[in-house]
């Protein structure tokens, strides 16, 4: 039997917040450099920065940038990466066992917004690890104070006359799980949190601020945490953070493509205790959510790789190279972040480049686009406007990680111009699925394009070799008739289909 939903426009989710499509760029690895930085490559500006890795950038449609981390934040002394670059301290980052040259800073991650275009936004990390308040304030003094103090002042000197203007601020990162440097039970980090959140509005009360939430719903802590620390510091934040990463396991491949079962139960386990601190507290006040580390990460994979390193400079570190099926949960998980964009109204795809990334780059060679590339891409572009509500009626199949799953997952987007894209997933792995969609009370009468990923080869990947062995392609036989959808998923695919 075919999947089935109706739209219609008076049942929505809520608007999509531009943050929803934002990434993350974190000091590990080749993220920054030879990743958005390597002066001297042929395609370098001025300032070190890649031109065809900020072209890619651009064809993303990366909004917010999150940085310098991640764990790498728990050691970060900001004042190390402003100021002449060869004066710039060498120092061991403890997060990743290498050594940070501090070559690429707080200014040239501004000039890398500031090149990508006007909807790119900065989303810093304070260290709240070995730091606390002091450290933020100055910080955000030398960031953002116009001039006439000696931070603001000094940044000038530096060269950066205009500031900053940082809005959206994360109180630390992952401060519940024990590989943080400086980690904090859920009572000491929710006093810094707050004291933190606290002296930094005492700058600027505009500023946007997120505190840590746990680091997966599988740690013991979950949900404790997070009520712990909103206790302390609900009135004085904007968002709780959530982090989730997914990977095929014991080649359990059918649990592997239902992950986003589990983020939307992340998700809706968040919600659930903010609003029950909210309640406990008689607020007005509602907390968002921001989903500020999300995707596939072989991680099983890469601890023992961090463990084995001595200090080495920007080495090849989670460079995971995703295949089309990773590429079909990746968009899952897309779908899961749209269907609760009323919550979820800033996230991070972690990472942006060569580190568990869409986009990998070779030292003074090319970059490419991996699979996990053209959901994010498609999303951004054409999942802006008003979440619809889909109920989703369709057959199921068995995991053993999440019990029976429906094979549809789906959501849609209806812009303001009233186009309606539809994102969907076949989980199927053998089997096409056919889908109907009842458009009731939209106006709109033709199919502008169905584009799909999926692959004969469930293995096939993007390399250098092989830049463009998977993209989307066109599908065929999608039709609008009397106000019906009828379209048929590949199996095992990420289905675009647009509307107008
Ligand atoms: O994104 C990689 C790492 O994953 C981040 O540094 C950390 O916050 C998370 O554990």
């Amino acid at each position: 039997r075919p999947a089935r939903f109706t739209l219609h426009p008076d049942f929505t989710v809520g608007d999509v917040d531009p943050r929803l499509f934002g990434s993350f760029v974190e000091h590990l690895g080749r993220c920054v450099y030879t990743g958005i930085h390597e002066p001297g490559h042929p395609t370098a500006d001025e300032s070190g920065l890649r031109g065809d890795v900020l072209g890619l950038v651009r064809e993303l449609g990366v909004t917010t940038v999150r940085y310098p981390g991640g764990n790498f934040v728990s050691g970060y002394k900001w004042e190390d990466s402003v100021g002449p670059v060869d004066e710039r301290p060498r120092r061991l980052d403890l997060a990743w066992r290498s050594t940070e040259s501090n070559r690429f800073g707080l200014s040239e991650y501004v000039a890398f917004l500031r090149k990508l275009g006007p909807q790119a936004e900065p989303m810093m990390a304070v260290n709240l690890g070995t730091r606390g308040v002091a450290e933020a304030l100055e910080l955000q003094e030398y960031a953002n104070h116009p001039s006439g103090t000696a931070l603001s002042d000094l940044r000038a000197a530096h060269g950066d006359k205009e500031p900053f203007g940082i809005k959206l601020w994360c109180l630390g990162n992952e401060m519940d799980g024990p590989w943080q440097t400086g980690h904090k039970t859920a009572e000491e980090y929710g006093r810094v949190a707050a004291e933190t959140a606290r002296a930094m509005r005492q700058i600027d009360p505009s500023v946007q601020l997120v505190a840590c939430g746990s680091s997966s719903q599988a740690m013991d802590t979950f949900g404790s945490w997070e009520a712990t620390v909103l206790a302390e510091a609900y009135d004085l934040v904007d968002y709780v953070s959530l982090h989730a990463y997914y990977e095929e396991l014991d080649g359990d491949r059918d649990s592997f493509l239902a992950s986003a079962v589990d983020m939307e139960s992340f998700i809706e386990n968040v919600i659930a205790t903010c609003d029950h601190v909210g309640a406990r507290l008689k607020s007005k006040k509602r907390i968002n959510l921001s989903f500020d580390e999300w995707n596939v990460w072989y991680l099983s994979k890469s601890s023992a790789q961090v463990a084995a390193l001595n200090w080495p400079e920007a080495p090849r570190l989670l460079e995971d190279n995703y295949t089309v099926t990773d590429a079909v949960v990746f968009g899952s998980l897309m779908i899961a972040l749209l269907r609760h964009a009323d919550r979820v109204t800033v996230a991070c795809l972690a990472q942006l480049v060569n580190v568990i990334a869409p986009i990998m780059t070779e030292p003074g060679g090319p970059a490419w686009r991996q699979t996990t590339f053209f959901p994010f891409a498609q999303a951004s572009r054409h999942g802006r406007g008003q979440v619809l509500d889909v109920r989703v009626d369709a057959p199921t199949y068995e995991t053993a990680k999440y019990g029976e799953v429906p094979l549809l997952h789906a959501t849609a987007v209806r812009a303001d111009d009233g186009t309606v894209t539809v994102f969907a997933v076949n989980r199927d792995r053998s089997a096409p699925l056919p889908l109907e969609v009842t458009l009731s009370g939209l106006e709109v009468e033709s199919v502008i394009e169905h584009s799909a990923l999926a692959d004969s080869d469930p293995e096939a990947r993007n390399t250098l070799e092989e830049p463009e062995r998977v993209t989307p392609h066109a599908a065929t036989g999608t039709t609008l008739r009397d106000g019906v959808l009828h379209a048929t998923l590949e199996p095992m695919s990420w289905n675009m289909i647009r509307l107008a």
